[in-house]
């Protein structure tokens, strides 16, 4: 998949390092992963999580990157990574994917044509964008489908600077789609007359991305997740922002979930379903592609309890959270099950991120 910033020459990484990291800036918390070579495959060395205070990245754009940066290099304190070469994600309305059919006339000039094309799609000025493509197919007519991908540089330059004022250095930026197709890919066999959609639920969004014959077919970043539950919890119990989020992961005193709620988990579980079900019925409506045949949930707020089932009997699709230690293997003396299913969701960017690098 084309990547936004592929900027450290590969001459860095003699025949690919044995180790890779990734690190997902959301707007919850961060996320860092790193995985190591065991042959053909790779094995989970790494998971640091911290939590950022609220306000700190809104609409998926860093307000605060002192505390940003702090917060990575606290994490990386504490966990000692072997290699100081990570990618990074980004996000949100500040990137635009889209896929297109041309017809190339000249193969050499096949990116000034691409650019060209794309410019009367994208949303913002195109001076202020970095640009990639990657060709997916081209046919004997003539005609070429690509996917490109486009971001805003100021955003993509303020996550950059996150990281690297941490003193890591950023080889890849890419998009939280392709981290959770390139996931999805490395943990689950491929089919070519299937299609899966890979929901992630997050705090601040839930992002669709809709994988058939290893082309993300379609996208999507709807503006609901997690926190929409808390500021509801907020409001009807008068509690604050981190006693909400408490009481919502780790229920009362007793460690139970309070019926009231319960009873807002469920309201809420209901509009995620329906922008679940609006964005799968648009696909259907105008691909070309194979039919959605199962669902695979992430991100933390999949977590809500009973949430996989009703998704499930919602859209009629068989669903399940996904498992990223399906393919990546981990030392059990380590981290044990319980703590690998607690950080499966979270876990499910970063160790896409991870993999791109592992790729390269
Ligand atoms: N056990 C749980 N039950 C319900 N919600 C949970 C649970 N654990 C975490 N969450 C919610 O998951 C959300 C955090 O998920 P995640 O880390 O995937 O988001 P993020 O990556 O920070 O956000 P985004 O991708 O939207 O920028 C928070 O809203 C949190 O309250
Ligand atoms: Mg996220």
């Amino acid at each position: 998949m084309p990547s936004l910033v592929s900027k450290i020459s590969n001459l860095f990484f003699s025949g690919g390092s044995s180790f890779v990291v990734g690190i997902s800036i959301g707007t919850s918390s961060i996320k860092i992963v790193e995985l190591g070579r065991k042959g053909k495959s790779w094995k989970l060395v790494h998971f640091g999580i911290v939590q950022l205070p609220e306000d700190v990245i809104v609409n998926r754009e860093i307000i605060n990157p002192v505390v940003v940066s702090n917060s990575i290099k606290t994490l990386i304190n504490q966990i000692k990574l072997k290699t100081k070469f990570v990618c990074t994600s980004i996000s949100g309305t500040s990137i635009m994917i889209k896929r297109m059919s041309l017809e190339i006339k000249n193969a050499k000039e096949i990116q000034d044509q691409i650019f060209w094309e794309a410019e009367q799609y994208l949303p913002f000025d195109v001076s202020e964008v970095v640009m990639d493509y990657q060709v997916l197919s081209r046919a004997k007519d003539g005609k070429t489908e690509v996917i490109l991908v486009a971001a805003k540089r100021a955003v993509l330059e303020s996550y950059i600077s996150c990281v690297e004022d941490a003193g890591l250095k950023v080889k890849i930026i890419d998009t939280d789609f392709f981290a959770l197709q390139n996931l999805y890919e490395a943990n689950y066999p491929p089919s070519q007359s299937e299609a899966v959609a890979i929901v992630d639920i997050g705090s601040s969004s839930m992002k669709i991305v809709v994988v058939s014959g290893g082309v993300p077919v379609f996208t999507k970043d709807c503006s609901i997740g997690g926190n929409n539950l808390t500021s509801e919890i907020q409001k009807n119990l008068g509690l604050s922002y981190v006693d909400a989020e408490t009481l919502k992961i780790s229920g009362g005193p007793d460690g139970k979930i309070p019926s009231e709620i319960s009873d807002l988990m469920g309201i809420i579980s209901e509009n995620f379903i329906s922008e679940i079900k609006k964005s799968l019925d648009f696909y259907s409506a105008s691909a070309s592609s194979a039919p959605v045949s199962y669902v695979l949930l992430c991100g933390g707020s999949s977590k809500i309890p009973g949430l996989s089932k009703s998704v499930e009997d919602s859209l009629n699709l068989p669903t399940q959270l996904i498992n990223p230690f399906n393919a990546i293997s981990y030392d059990p003396s380590v981290f044990n099950q319980e703590y690998l299913s607690n950080i499966a969701p979270i876990a499910a960017v970063p160790i896409g991120l991870a993999l791109r690098v592992g790729a390269e």
